[in-house]
This record gives structure tokens, sequence and C-alpha cells, in this order.
């Protein structure tokens, strides 16, 4: 049942009510039946039909769906005509697709098509609109470059695109901007809309990271009416936009030395209509002449923003306080942080929070279910651990900068995204809150 290409006109599917689609998907792919290239469909009539590997599904099957999986339920195959594509397959089309251009290409050139060169193609990347952002890890073979440049226009052509570029390293020069190299096209510029918010940045000179998402969406619900908001690593905007379009702050300063997020960041604000409740401040935020005014201060910056701890405490209002948003990037080695926190001298002078479950059920010997729980846990008591040395750290600060003490408690602590096999972006929500003076 193919057509030329592969693409089926029909597969087998088992038709039931759709209360029992779950119990009979469960089932199907227990026994390694369910075809998962083809999407789950409703039928006309109004019950579902689950696409089945193979061209029939074997009478004892039915039997078992009708009687022990889904008493009651109406088990009848029947065959999906022109079957869609699942989500998990359409995903996966393009490299295959890539693959398979490329290899004709690159023969056509008088190039033999090797695993080598196969293995060199890109699985993932980054779209933009018309633009698609390669990793930095594929077209490494030296053979790609004597195919340079109508190379990059039959990738951008394989792909459905009309521009290309391929990314480097993030600079480790604060600005955080990517080394991004633009292969096809001739312009960089792209644009999102998240959350009704409009962004616009040119890819080859500032980032844009897909995984904050979530962190945008949180700020944006953040009780910020009337506030005045500092944001120290404003970039395009990206938390900026949210506090101002949605949070209801009354003003933010934001702060960015990157020219080319300037321009971005200048043009966003316009596009949003915001430009007049926001003032960028250019150069090093360290530098900021600006003190006692902030009752909110974004630190938007990983892998840390410690430098700006400093300024962010300046910043806070000195009558009142206010809240740090610190962005942070914890490692947590499963194993390695085992040892319950509490037992070290400076944890056992600030830690917070009471141990004692841990300790008890450790010392009696792990079960490997409990061993379990406790890694996944000790990933959660690394956040924590950080957190607390954080709060520490700033009430300090802030009596040295203020000149008088300060109470600082942790509010929220907020996981952004992994980062990277064993380090996890988080955020901590730290309320810092000038000391009554007594007497
Ligand atoms: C991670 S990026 C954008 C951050 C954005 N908040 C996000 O998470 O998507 C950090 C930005 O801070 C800027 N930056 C880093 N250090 C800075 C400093 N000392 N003063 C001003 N801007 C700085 C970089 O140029 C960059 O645009």
């Amino acid at each position: 049942m193919e057509r030329e290409g592969g693409k089926p006109v029909a597969v087998v599917a088992v038709v039931t009510e759709p209360r029992f689609t779950q119990r009979y998907r469960e089932y199907l792919e227990k026994q390694k039946l369910l075809d998962r290239q083809h999407r789950v469909e409703k039928m006309p009539d109004g019950t579902v039909a689950l696409p089945v590997l193979g061209e029939t599904l074997p009478e004892q099957h039915l039997q078992e769906l009708r009687t022990r999986v889904a008493p009651g339920s109406t088990c009848v195959l029947s065959q999906l005509r022109d079957p869609r594509p699942s989500k998990a397959a359409q995903g996966c089309a393009p490299a295959r697709r890539l693959c398979l251009e490329m290899s004709r290409w690159v023969e056509g050139r008088g190039v033999t098509w090797s695993a080598e060169l196969e293995a060199d193609l890109p699985r993932s990347w980054q779209r933009h609109g018309d633009l698609l952002l390669l990793n930095e890890d594929c077209f490494q073979n030296k053979q790609w470059k004597n195919l340079e440049p109508e190379l990059w226009e039959t990738v951008a052509l394989a792909l459905g695109v009309q521009r290309l570029a391929k990314r480097g390293r993030v600079f480790p020069n604060g600005t955080r901007t990517p080394a991004v190299t633009l292969l096809h096209g001739d312009h960089g510029w792209v644009e999102h809309v998240d959350n009704g918010i409009r962004y616009k940045f040119d890819v080859t000179q500032c980032m844009f990271s897909f995984g904050n998402i979530t962190e945008k969406l949180r700020v944006a619900s953040l009780p910020c009416a009337g506030e005045v908001l500092v944001d120290l690593y404003a970039g395009i905007g990206y938390f900026t936009l949210p506090f101002l379009v949605h949070a209801g702050a009354a003003f933010v300063h934001a702060c960015e030395w990157n020219p080319q997020a300037v321009v971005a960041l200048r043009n966003n604000l316009e596009m949003n209509g915001v430009a007049d409740r926001c003032q960028i401040h250019v150069g090093d935020n360290r530098k900021l002449k600006l003190s006692n005014i902030a009752d909110r201060v974004n630190l938007g910056l990983i892998p840390s923003s410690e430098e700006g701890w400093p300024i962010a405490c300046q910043l806070l209002r000195r009558d009142t306080g206010g809240i740090l948003h610190i962005h942070q990037n914890v490692e947590s080695f499963p194993g390695k942080n085992l040892q319950p926190p509490g037992s070290s001298k400076m944890e056992k002078e600030h830690w917070p929070y009471p141990q004692k479950i841990i300790t008890n059920e450790w010392e009696n010997g792990p079960t490997r279910d409990f061993r379990s729980k406790l890694l996944s846990r000790a990933t959660k008591l690394e956040w924590q651990r950080w957190a607390a040395s954080a709060e520490t750290r700033i009430a300090i600060l802030l009596q040295q900068v203020h000149g008088k003490p300060w109470k600082t408690q942790i509010l929220h602590i907020q996981p952004v995204k992994s980062y990277a096999p064993h380090v996890d972006h988080i955020v901590l929500d730290l309320e810092c809150r000038p000391c009554p003076i007594v007497g």
C-alpha cells in the first residue's frame, strides 16, 4: 500500500469509542502494535481509529481488547485512507528529506556519498520563520568546503527556507552573543511573537533562547502593578517587555551593553507601544549611577549573574526593599550530593531546611526505590543549597551597601530549563527588606 516516495495510501486501524482510546493505546503500545508514524484519527461518526502495524490485527488481540482491556467496547478493524503523519514522523521527515537531497546533489558533483558525510548532516535546528539556524556540530567535514557556496542554497531549498545560518559557541565575553554566521541569505533579522509580544532581532548579533519561554510567561504573570523595575541584562527585551506589557510595571530601567541588542531592544519597545515607560541604560550595568529606586530587579544572566549582585542591592529601595529575580546555572551530579545538606560547617550555620527524614532513611541503607527518590531530590537539594548560600551573601551585601541590617527570604525557586547534562538554569526569587529600626 505504498505510493511513490514511500507514503502509504492507507493503513490498518482498530476503531473504538473515544472513551476507550487510552486503554487501547496502552495495550497496542505494550504489544508493539501501535503505528507511531501515523496519527490517531477521529472518525466522522465520533469513533476513534488507532493505526496499527502490519496488514491486519490478529483476532486474538481483538478479543483481548474487547473482553479484557476494555470490556464492552466496540472493536472493529478498518482502513485509514490517506493517513496523516504523526507529530513524531513529521519531526524527522525534513532530516530524511535533507539526507536524500544532499546525497543526490553531492553525487551529481562527482563526490562519493559516504557514511561520514551523512553523519555530518544536521538533525536539529532552530527555525526563525524563513531562516534556519543550524547547530555548530554539523557540516564539519572538509569535503563540504569544496561545495560552497552552492551547498548552502541546496540545504536551504531541501529544508524549505530562504535563509540559512550556523551557530558557533556563545562568546564567553559577557555579551552572550552567539558566533552565528549567515550562510545563505542577505540579512539575519527575524521576528517572533511570544505571548502577544513582538520581538525582532538579528540572529547573527543577539541571542534568543526558546528554552526561556516558561520564565517569560511567569514574569508576565507577576504582580508588578505600579512598580519600578530594573532589568540588569535586558538583551532584546526578553523580560523587560513582559514586565511592561503584561505584568503592569510602571517603569523599567533596562541595562544592556551590546550595541546591536540595544538597537533591537529600542525597536521592540516601540513596536509593542511601551517605549515611554522604559529607559535604556547603554553600557556596563556595574557602573550604573542609579540607586535606591527599584521595587524589583531582574538578573537574567547565565551561567551566573553574581557580578551584578552588588549593583542590584544598591538599586533596591532603601525604605521598602524589594524582590530580586536571580538567574543561575546550578550543577547537580547524581550521586555526588547524597550527603544531606546540614553536614558541612557552613551549612550547619546557615541551612534553613530540616533534613531529618533523609538522614534517618539513609542511615538504614537505601532501598533502590528510595535511592532513586533521593537522587531526584538531590537535584533539588543542590538548588536549595545554592539558594541558601545566595540568600546569605545577598543579606551581607545589602548591609554593606545600605549601612544597616536587612532581612532576606527565599520566596521561590523556579526551574527554567536544563542547560546541559546535570546543569539546570534556575531562578531564585529573593525578598529583601530593611530591618525596622528598633528603639
Ligand atoms: C542572556 S542575555 C539576555 C538575557 C535575557 N534576560 C534572557 O535570559 O533571555 C544577557 C544580556 O546581558 C548583556 N550583558 C551581560 N553583561 C552585562 C553587563 N555587565 N552590563 C550590561 N549588559 C550586560 C548581554 O549583552 C546580553 O544581551
